[in-house]
């Protein structure tokens, strides 16, 4: 059953138009991430979704109500900004309770509650401290926790976890990742992270100057990106993309001067490929069919190393390799391309294989 439907969405700041005709229908206990460049529109659609802003024009659903004149407090949303602020006067126990006890909910209650969400996220040896006696990752948790007190049946996270280093991400991307398994509660997620997009999310919304370009599994937006932006966007080095140049006497295709397998679509202007559908040939192969190239960078992650390349005509071609060590900057290497790999697109930009 959908949770959410954001039916048809606009959003102005005067004349600037920020959200155009967004509409997405969000399960209930689905796990979203949101992405997109700076400035997409990505913490301004959470913003209406959580009752913040009002929409220009278009509908915000949940559990089947029009809930566009329902105030953020009566919307059963708890939002986690990047800046969380957390009460500083107030102990951990005290910033847990404050809503809570604002609503003057019994005592006992709220105590109950408190140890739960503490226990759940492992807080309770810091009940009784102040927010300037926690780490980063702590006042992140008790953030966090003071969204779950409510028990919301919506989440919106935005960018939490993108003040704390790369290890604490890591590791609070865990944690959000078994409180959603333990809360089920539907979640939407902005992040700039493509790793935690891809791993956290059962599906990515990709915004791009307030326009939808694609909703799918992470694996639908890897496997089969809908247009060149996606393309682009997801995957990390980016895919390399070849003009792809017909030759109207023989019918054939080529891309920087090799000839393309049979059945690639007529319309096909551009073709795409990941890092690893780009292999490096042994020196032993001689590099029959290949693509000549230098290697200009290496990132070596110790398992396996991206090989950046440029041909002689300055076109540049990103190389998954396993292992590491095996080429080294200035070598000159014959780069094989796995075309039932290949992405196509044609002149607008939409893909077509
Ligand atoms: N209150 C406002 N008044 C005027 N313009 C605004 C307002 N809030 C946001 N904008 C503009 O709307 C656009 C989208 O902003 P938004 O904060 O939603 O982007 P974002 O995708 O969250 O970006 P980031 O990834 O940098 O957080 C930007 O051009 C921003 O300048
Ligand atoms: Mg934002």
């Amino acid at each position: 059953m959908s949770y959410l439907r954001i039916s048809h969405v606009t959003k102005s700041f005067g004349a600037n138009a920020v959200l155009k005709d967004v509409d997405l229908d969000i399960q209930d206990g689905e796990f979203i991430a949101l992405v997109g460049p700076s400035g997409c529109g990505k913490s301004t659609l959470m913003r209406i979704v959580a009752g913040l802003e009002a929409a220009t024009s278009g509908e915000i659903h949940m559990d089947g109500r029009i809930v566009n004149d329902v105030a953020p407090r009566d919307r059963d949303v708890a939002m986690v900004f990047q800046n969380y602020a957390l009460y500083p006067h107030l102990t951990v126990r005290d910033n847990l309770a404050f809503a809570m006890t604002m609503r003057g909910l019994p005592a006992a209650e709220i105590a109950k509650r408190t140890v739960e969400v503490a226990t759940m996220l492992g807080l309770e040896e810091l009940l009784g401290r102040l927010p300037k006696a926690l780490s980063g990752g702590q006042r992140q948790r008790v953030a966090m926790g003071r969204a779950i007190m409510r028990k919301p049946r919506l989440f919106l996270f935005d960018e939490p976890l993108s003040n704390l280093d790369a290890k604490l991400r890591v590791h609070m991307r865990l944690e959000i990742a078994q409180l959603h398994k333990k809360l089920k509660a539907t979640s939407i997620f902005v992040t700039h992270d493509q790793v935690e997009a891809m791993t956290m999310a059962d599906r990515i919304v990709l915004l791009n100057d307030g326009v939808v370009q694609q909703v799918g599994t992470p694996k639908e937006l890897y496997d089969r990106p809908a247009n060149l932006f996606v393309a682009n966007f997801i995957g990390s080095p980016s895919m390399t993309m070849i003009r792809v140049d017909g030759d109207s006497t023989t019918n054939q295709r080529r891309a920087l001067g090799t000839v393309l397998p049979p059945g690639i679509p007529a319309e096909a202007r551009q073709m795409g490929l990941r890092p690893e559908a780009l292999r490096i040939a042994d020196a032993g192969d001689g590099g029959d069919g290949g693509w000549r190239a230098d290697v200009v960078g290496i990132e070596d992650l110790g398992y396996q190393s991206f090989v950046f390349c440029e041909m002689a005509d300055g076109t540049r071609l990103s190389s998954l390799t396993h292992g590491s060590g095996h080429v080294h900057v200035g070598d000159s290497v014959s780069l094989q391309p796995d075309f039932s790999q290949a992405h196509f697109f044609g002149d607008t930009g939409l893909r077509l294989n």
